[in-house]
């Protein structure tokens, strides 16, 4: 389990004392857990005794004071997710769609194996609603846990007990197991890349920005290659021109590819900040602006005098925000585009965002970085060295930055 990524999603039973020792085990075997409960549940269990044990605040709603808690890309994070107790009311809400609890929609967004392990009484269990709605469940490849049979909470004997810890445990590696076998294998496997690219546009009025001229080409083809990789893939991608799409077509819409398309440097900010820490690593090609007009019109601007003032304010630094945020096992991958004193600036800003390496860039008179299907680039390490990728394709560019990102990613534990 070392490593693993599992939701424990957890429906209102008095045998959600139970969860507590799943979660546990499975914290004990290795695995990272997030924690879901319904509104229910927490009558059963209190949220800071799994809160405590997980290490991970527990969602009790897709809304909490921190604001939008984002299901989609929790449901993309997990290897597996397992709900355990599965009541019969969390069972019928599952199996017909119904979406009112951040349990159920994790469910829906989840990409990765469901296991659900049911309890209730031996009638409610025995019921045929509830024998169609485990069904329906089995139908679309969610994996049931057996209940067990004996002394039920309502003192009547029978099948409906929630299986014991150390039994949805077993299951839920045999799981995984076969899982992996599935699971295309290259160097990123198991790993979830998240990128910006393209350029912002920084509102002037309803009908002008601020802009520039990143054509996403590069950010295009580092989504490309993380996929044949193996990784899972979110990206940020700002509006950039649709002429650089059509050969990416079968990247986007990659089954392991979460698009989020922005427009400003303050969504931007907004989608990268929230996706990344469920991320292993970024890459971040994006050409963000750094200033925005600090009032765009409502209406469009008319013309007046010769000459016009626009007062600009600092937009967020994505890389900086990732990087003050980066856990000692992610990885952060930034780019630099440079007129002159490329390497040195380049240096400073590797420093100042806290990246692992910078891929050096330069937009010249002879040769520039937008737009064209090539690049020249030289990256930068944090520990003092520096690779020369000289002039290749964006593709040829984007797979080496992919392999010197599985390089610097932490080796995983082959025991697990
Ligand atoms: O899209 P293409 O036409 O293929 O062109 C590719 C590219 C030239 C856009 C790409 O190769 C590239 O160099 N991207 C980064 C351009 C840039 O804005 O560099 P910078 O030196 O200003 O920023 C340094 C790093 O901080 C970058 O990783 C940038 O994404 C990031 N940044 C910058 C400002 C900001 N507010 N937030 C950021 O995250």
């Amino acid at each position: 389990m070392q490593g693993r990524r599992i939701i424990v999603g957890i429906s209102g039973s008095i045998a959600a004392y139970k969860a507590v020792l799943l979660v546990r085990l499975l914290v004990k075997a290795g695995a990272e857990v997030r924690v879901l409960m319904t509104p229910a549940a927490t009558e059963f269990v209190s949220p800071l005794t799994l809160s405590t044990l997980s290490k991970h605040e527990v969602l009790t709603s897709v809304i909490s004071e921190e604001g939008w808690n984002n299901h989609v890309e929790l449901g993309l994070w997990a290897d597996a997710y397992v709900i355990a107790p599965a009541t019969a009311n969390t069972l019928a809400r599952l199996a017909h769609g119904i979406c009112d609890t951040v349990l159920a929609a994790v469910y829906l967004s989840a990409r990765c194996p469901v296991l659900f392990a049911p309890a209730m009484d031996v009638d409610m269990w025995h019921h045929p609603s509830t024998q169609a709605n485990v069904a329906r469940l089995q139908s679309y490849g969610n994996e049931l846990i057996p209940v067990g049979e004996g002394e039920l909470a309502s003192g009547l004997d029978g099948a409906g007990r929630l299986a014991e810890p150390e039994a949805i445990v077993a299951q839920l590696e045999a799981t995984l197991s076969t899982a992996r076998e599935h699971v295309e294998v290259g160097p990123l496997s198991g790993k979830h890349v998240l990128l910006t690219a393209g350029p912002t546009h920084e509102a002037l009025d309803p009908v002008r920005f601020l802009g520039n001229h990143s054509s996403g080409k590069m950010g295009l083809a580092l989504a490309e290659a993380s996929l044949a990789a193996g990784a899972r893939v979110t990206l940020v991608l700002g509006p950039a021109p649709a002429a650089a799409q059509p050969k990416y077509a079968a990247a986007l819409s990659h089954e392991r590819l979460t698009l989020v398309r922005v427009k400003s440097a303050e969504q931007m900010h907004q989608a990268a900040v929230s996706a990344w820490p469920q991320c292993d690593a970024g890459i971040l090609a994006a050409a963000v602006a750094d200033y925005r007009p600090a009032d765009a019109a409502t209406q469009k601007i008319k013309k007046s005098g010769d000459t016009m003032e626009l007062t600009l304010v600092r937009n967020p630094d994505i890389a900086a925000a990732l990087g003050a945020k980066k856990r000692s096992d992610q990885r952060l991958l930034g780019f630099a585009l440079e007129t002159q004193d490329a390497e040195q600036h380049a240096r400073g800003k590797l420093k100042r965002k806290q990246l692992d390496a910078i891929a050096v860039n330069v937009h010249g008179a002879k040769r520039s970085a937008f737009g064209g299907d090539d690049n020249d680039i030289t990256v930068l390490l944090a520990d003092g060295s520096r690779r020369v990728l000289g002039v290749q394709s964006k593709q040829a560019h984007a797979q080496a930055l992919v392999a010197l990102l599985a390089e610097l990613l932490p080796v995983a534990d082959s025991s697990s």
